[in-house]
């Protein structure tokens, strides 16, 4: 699926924000817990620490933050949808989106998820942009939002070192394709025979249609890292290539690189390969670890806080998650109407 924006119409981001839960857990921590240290989980990841929720927070609660901080950051206005992009919904059934919305005084608004694992956020972000350009909506409020840990099994060290929880989200309006903000090409990608690389095995449809209870361990998260590592930077390469090319853009334009941060290694070499200078990439991973369908916006909103890009400026984002999935979309930096707020 690539979808365009027609000439002249576009969706363009109006507000900013992002979330994290306040308990921080170091290296340190885990290596008293598990078998690793922190030199092995810096030099294989690039991560220090993580932020993950107390027990008794699940996604809403997550997402309501971050959702509540953009839309103030848009000034304040009302919204027509609200898409969460999650890997960890509150219930396999219904949807997070109508209890974000409703939690944000938005009932009656069109509502739904995005499950693309780690891609979610640009998935989400062609719904949003589909909704505004066909005119289904004047406003969406996307949010990328993860309880990680929450699917986690502690006793995994090849992954409960690499992610953690926390939300991103924008607004975005209708607008025209010059305008700072607006979206431009959208890039996404899948291959259903990778499915077995990310996984969580039990509780969908397929372990119940045996009739039979999963072994506890196979409702957690797994993955097999090595072969991870190798098609996402294949992948990821390409749909930014791609993006870059739709837009007319070569990597020498973009001002910022705002990347998934599945893993600072993935990043730099998904970077090297496009050349784009180190100066240039934004990064938030040794703070935040890997946040999945949250860690775009969450950076974006990282990026606005630090005021490290003006109006205007080109931006690359570009991700690759379970699926296999992947994807990559180019904008220029919003002129927000109020400081975008973490
Ligand atoms: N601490 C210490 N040792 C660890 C460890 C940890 N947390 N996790 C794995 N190891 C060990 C392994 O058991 C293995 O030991 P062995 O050689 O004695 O068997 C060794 O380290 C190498 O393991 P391997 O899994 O091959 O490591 P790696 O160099 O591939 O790094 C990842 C592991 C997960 C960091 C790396 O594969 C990766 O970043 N993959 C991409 C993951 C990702 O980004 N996922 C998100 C996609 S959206």
């Amino acid at each position: 699926m690539n979808p365009v924006p027609s000439p002249g119409r576009a969706a363009v981001i109006t507000g900013l924000g992002g979330w994290v839960p306040p308990r921080v857990v170091t290296n340190d921590d885990l290596a008293q817990v598990l078998d690793t240290s922190d030199e092995w989980i810096r030099s294989r990841t690039g991560i220090r620490s993580r932020h993950v929720v107390d027990p008794g927070t699940a996604t809403a609660a997550l997402a309501v933050e971050a959702g509540g901080l953009a839309l103030k950051s848009a000034g304040g206005v009302d919204v027509d949808s609200v898409i969460v992009a999650t890997t960890t919904p509150e219930r396999l059934c219904p949807a997070t989106a109508p209890l974000v919305a409703s939690r944000l005084g938005l009932t009656g608004v069109a509502a739904h998820d995005v499950s693309a694992v780690c891609t979610g956020f640009l998935y989400g972000l062609a719904d949003a942009v589909g909704q505004i350009v066909a005119g289904i909506a004047k406003r969406v409020l996307l949010i990328g939002a993860e309880a990680f840990t929450t699917i986690i099994d502690p006793a995994d060290r090849h992954t409960a070192v690499i992610f953690g929880d926390g939300a991103g989200a924008v607004v975005l309006r209708a607008g025209e394709a010059g305008e700072h903000g607006a979206i431009g090409p959208i890039v996404l990608g899948s291959d259903g025979g990778l499915a077995d690389l990310i996984t969580i095995p039990a509780g969908g449809s397929q372990q119940r249609s045996t009739g039979r209870p999963a072994p506890p361990e196979e409702h957690f998260f797994r993955m097999r890292g090595r072969e991870v590592y190798r098609h996402a930077v294949e992948r990821v390469t390409d749909a930014a290539r791609s993006a870059l090319n739709r837009a007319g853009w070569a990597p020498a334009d973009v001002g910022r690189f705002i990347p998934h941060q599945a893993n600072a290694r993935i990043c730099d070499t998904v970077a090297d390969d496009l050349g784009i200078a180190p100066e240039r990439r934004a990064s938030n991973i040794e703070r935040v670890g890997n946040t999945a369908a949250a860690s775009i916006p969450l950076l974006m909103a990282d990026e606005a806080a630090a005021g490290s890009l003006a109006a205007g400026d080109r931006v690359l984002l570009a991700a690759f998650g379970g699926g296999a999935t992947w994807g990559a979309a180019t904008l220029t930096w919003p002129l927000l109407p109020a400081p975008a707020l973490q």
